[in-house]
């Protein structure tokens, strides 16, 4: 029934279809007056004259009966597309010729007067199956499926290996046709094969695995045709509405993201899909997870988290990388050497570039890259030791997060205290300490520990009795190689400019290390001259 005796071919196939619920006459494509659809002719009974005519139809094979539409249609576009649509061709001009809504469904070529459909229609009503004329939130088509394209888009499969109901033209272009059979809808929506498992979609995509079993299907998140996103097809205008579809409290076992959202301070997600310039300033969703193979489970701080997928990434020396193999790569894509964010707690030494302040290099910082340089932190709480590694997201993440004992997510996404902080930690000055008031240090360090003085031995007396911050001393991250010294720097010692200021006697502002458990200050701070004062005196 190819090409080949295209009239024989319409009769055998009328034939066949009669006999057939499946074929065209029991579908929404059986426009007659007959048809079982709610769009039909108010009197017409032949069945294929909408799309064919054995006589006075157009040049267009298969004896087409209708107008083609003309060009000038908005074709898909994405920074991530490698093929090249352009300008519907082949049979995609076919349906479209209904589809795009511009001409009425009962002009025919072989008939001088348009069919009368029923209702008063004329064409394709919106609601209907109407995709318009601008194509940028439908599926790619008209464009080769081919080798070539393959070798350009890894998550493509081979099109040799299609499965025999999935189609391209005679010349190798992806048509509606591809993906539809205007004749057949025992599917369901004509597709030419089932799609409840994604089966379809995964025929030419593979876009890797995940064990999330909510993510399990293309249509969690994409939809084919009308998609709100317009490029990538999401199923919401942006990434993040798309997750918070179902990451919004309403959905059984989705974790609630969108009350963290709300928090006081949070990552805003909002991003346009597919931005122009610096993806770094467009944080999305996509930012820190991998939409395809975002997996559960929990990791450990030396390997991304299973539900960051394969994500890109800012490694230790700056460069990007297609996997980033740890979670601090993901956080340097924007708060490396591309940050722009002030600083929250202006100090001796300012560095925006976490990376520098982390790096094994570094003069004394938290171990988030690697191991510390200190073998001697008594104040460390179990499972804490000297060898530990971190995740940024320990000290920066939901305070109700369950990493600290809470209920809810993990996560650096929101959280009610500034810095987008797990847990309190104040950096005011004069302010009476308690538990409650660094219980973010205090989640690793021991509160009696510390206030025993057993390193620095003026740690009571500073924090206590004096009402001192610890961020008048110390610096959360880390000291950059470039810019302190192991006798300057050391234990995290970077002091808060608003707090603690130059010594009125030397002018020096500074802090020496002399051995273990032993120093000098110069500096100034809440008035009393330091020029120097020497621990353990
Ligand atoms: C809603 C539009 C529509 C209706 C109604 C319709 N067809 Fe088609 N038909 C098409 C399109 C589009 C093609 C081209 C598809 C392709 O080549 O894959 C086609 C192709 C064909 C072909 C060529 C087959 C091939 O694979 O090349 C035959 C034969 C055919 N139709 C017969 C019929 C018959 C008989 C009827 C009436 C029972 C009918 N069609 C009704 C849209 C329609
Ligand atoms: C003669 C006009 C016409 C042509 C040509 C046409 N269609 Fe349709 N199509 C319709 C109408 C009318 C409906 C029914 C809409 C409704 O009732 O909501 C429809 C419905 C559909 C549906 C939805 C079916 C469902 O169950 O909801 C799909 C999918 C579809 N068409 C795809 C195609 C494809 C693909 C082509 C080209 C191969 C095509 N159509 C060609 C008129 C046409
Ligand atoms: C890559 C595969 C693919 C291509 C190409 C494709 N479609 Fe679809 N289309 C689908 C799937 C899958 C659905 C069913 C969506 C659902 O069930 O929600 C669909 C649904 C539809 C519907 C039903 C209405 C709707 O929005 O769900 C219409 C009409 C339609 N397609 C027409 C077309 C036309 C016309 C073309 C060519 C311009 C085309 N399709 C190209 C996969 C495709
Ligand atoms: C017959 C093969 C085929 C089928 C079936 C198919 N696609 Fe595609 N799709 C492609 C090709 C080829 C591209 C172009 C890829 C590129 O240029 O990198 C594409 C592009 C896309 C894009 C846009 C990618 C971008 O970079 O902007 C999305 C999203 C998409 N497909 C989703 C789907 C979904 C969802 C389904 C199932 C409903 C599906 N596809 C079914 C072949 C297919
Ligand atoms: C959990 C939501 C989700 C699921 C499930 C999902 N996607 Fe996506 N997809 C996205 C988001 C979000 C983007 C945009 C990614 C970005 O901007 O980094 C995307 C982008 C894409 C792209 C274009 C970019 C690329 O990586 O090539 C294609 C193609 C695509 N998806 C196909 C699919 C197919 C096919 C399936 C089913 C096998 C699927 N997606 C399942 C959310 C999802
Ligand atoms: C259709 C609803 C739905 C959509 C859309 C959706 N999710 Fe999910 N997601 C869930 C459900 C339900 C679970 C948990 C249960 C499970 O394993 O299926 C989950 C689990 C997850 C997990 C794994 C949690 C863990 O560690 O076990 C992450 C991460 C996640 N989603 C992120 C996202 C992101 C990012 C997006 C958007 C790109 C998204 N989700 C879109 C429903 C959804
Ligand atoms: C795609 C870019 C991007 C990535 C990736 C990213 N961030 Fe951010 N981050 C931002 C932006 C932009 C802000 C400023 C607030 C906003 O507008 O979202 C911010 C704010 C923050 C803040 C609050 C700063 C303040 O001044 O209150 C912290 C803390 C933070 N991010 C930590 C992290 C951590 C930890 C990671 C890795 C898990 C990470 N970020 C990954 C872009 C990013
Ligand atoms: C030990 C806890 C801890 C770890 C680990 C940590 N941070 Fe922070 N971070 C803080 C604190 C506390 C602040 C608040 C400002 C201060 O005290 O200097 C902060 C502030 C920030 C800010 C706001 C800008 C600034 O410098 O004040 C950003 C952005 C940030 N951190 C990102 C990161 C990233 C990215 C990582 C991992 C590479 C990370 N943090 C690891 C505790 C931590
Ligand atoms: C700045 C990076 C970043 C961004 C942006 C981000 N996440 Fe996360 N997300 C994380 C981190 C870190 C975790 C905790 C990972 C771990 O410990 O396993 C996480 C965990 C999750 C979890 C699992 C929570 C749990 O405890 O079960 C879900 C679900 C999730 N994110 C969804 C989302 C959604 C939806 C968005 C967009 C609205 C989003 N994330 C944006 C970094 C991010
Ligand atoms: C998630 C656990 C964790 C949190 C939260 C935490 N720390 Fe630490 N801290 C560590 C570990 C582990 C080390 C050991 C590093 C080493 O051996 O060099 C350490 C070491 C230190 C050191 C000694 C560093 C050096 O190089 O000499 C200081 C000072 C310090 N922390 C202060 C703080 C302050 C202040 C806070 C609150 C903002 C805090 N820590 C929060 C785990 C944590
Ligand atoms: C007045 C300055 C100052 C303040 C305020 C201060 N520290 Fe320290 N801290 C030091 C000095 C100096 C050392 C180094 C002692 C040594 O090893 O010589 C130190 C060492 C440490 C160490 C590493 C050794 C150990 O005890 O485990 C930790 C952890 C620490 N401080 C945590 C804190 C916390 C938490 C706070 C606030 C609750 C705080 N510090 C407040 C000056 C200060």
């Amino acid at each position: 029934m190819k090409r080949a005796g295209l009239s024989v071919g319409l009769t055998v196939f009328v034939a066949g279809a009669a006999g057939q619920p499946t074929g065209v006459v029991n579908s929404p494509h059986n426009l007659s007056a007959g048809g079982p659809g709610t769009i039909r002719a108010v009197s017409e009974s032949e069945v294929c004259i909408f799309c064919h005519a054995p006589h006075n139809a157009s040049p267009v094979q298969p004896l087409w009966n209708r107008a083609m539409p003309v060009d000038g249609y908005t074709v898909y576009a994405s920074r991530s597309l490698d093929a090249l649509p352009g300008q519907p061709t082949g049979t995609s001009k076919m349906c479209l010729s209904c589809h795009d809504g511009t001409i009425a469904l009962g002009n025919v070529i072989s008939r001088d007067s348009p069919i009368l459909m029923a209702g008063g229609v004329t064409t394709l009503p919106e609601g209907h199956g109407r995709i318009g004329t601008d194509l940028r939130d439908d599926h790619p088509i008209s464009f080769r499926f081919d080798s070539a394209l393959v070798s350009k888009d890894a998550k493509l499969r081979s099109p040799g290996s299609l499965p025999a109901a999935v189609h391209l033209d005679s010349n190798s272009e992806l048509q509606c046709t591809t993906c539809h059979d205007a004749h057949n809808n025992a599917n369901s929506k004509f597709l030419v094969m089932r799609n409840e498992n994604s089966q379809l979609c995964t025929s030419c995509h593979q876009m890797g695995t995940t064990t999330v079993a909510a993510h399990n299907t293309c249509s969690a998140c994409h939809q084919p045709h009308s998609a709100p996103s317009g490029p990538y097809l999401l199923k919401r205008a942006n990434i993040s509405d798309t997750c918070l579809s179902c990451h919004d409290g309403n959905t059984p076992r989705a974790a609630n993201i969108a009350n963290e959202l709300r928090k006081v301070n949070a990552h805003d997600t909002h991003s346009t899909v597919d931005p122009n310039g610096n993806a770094a300033e467009h944080t999305s969703c996509a930012s820190c997870h991998d939409p395809h193979t975002m997996s559960s489970g929990s990791g450990t701080a030396t390997a991304v988290h299973p539900n960051f997928g394969r994500i890109t990434g800012t490694n230790g020396s700056g460069a990007p990388v297609a996997a980033a193999s740890a979670e601090y790569e993901v956080c340097f894509k924007c708060h490396a050497d591309s940050s722009n964010l002030q600083p929250i707690v202006g100090r001796r030494i300012t560095q925006n570039n976490t990376r520098l302040e982390f790096e094994p290099g570094a003069v004394s910082f938290h171990p988030v890259m690697t191991q510390g340089r200190n073998s001697e932190v008594p104040s460390l709480k179990a499972p804490w030791t000297t060898t530990s590694v971190m995740y940024c997201s320990h000290c920066h993440a939901s305070e109700t997060s369950r990493r600290f004992g809470g209920v809810g997510p993990s996560g650096t996404h929101g959280s009610n205290f500034p810095g987008l902080l797990a847990a309190r930690y104040e950096t005011t000055d004069r302010i009476s300490e308690s538990a409650s008031v660094y219980d973010l240090c205090y989640k690793c360090h021991d509160r009696t520990n510390i206030l025993n003085d057993r390193s620095f031995p003026e740690h009571k007396k500073h924090i206590v009795d004096k009402r001192t911050p610890c961020s008048a001393c110390h610096d959360a991250h880390g000291i950059a190689s470039s810019q302190g010294s192991a006798t300057g720097n050391s234990n995290l010692i970077n002091f808060a400019t608003n707090i603690v200021f130059p010594d009125r006697r030397t002018g020096r502002l500074e802090f020496r290390d002399t051995g273990r458990f032993q120093g000098e200050c110069y500096l100034t701070c809440h008035g009393v001259d330091h020029s120097p004062k020497r621990y353990p005196d």
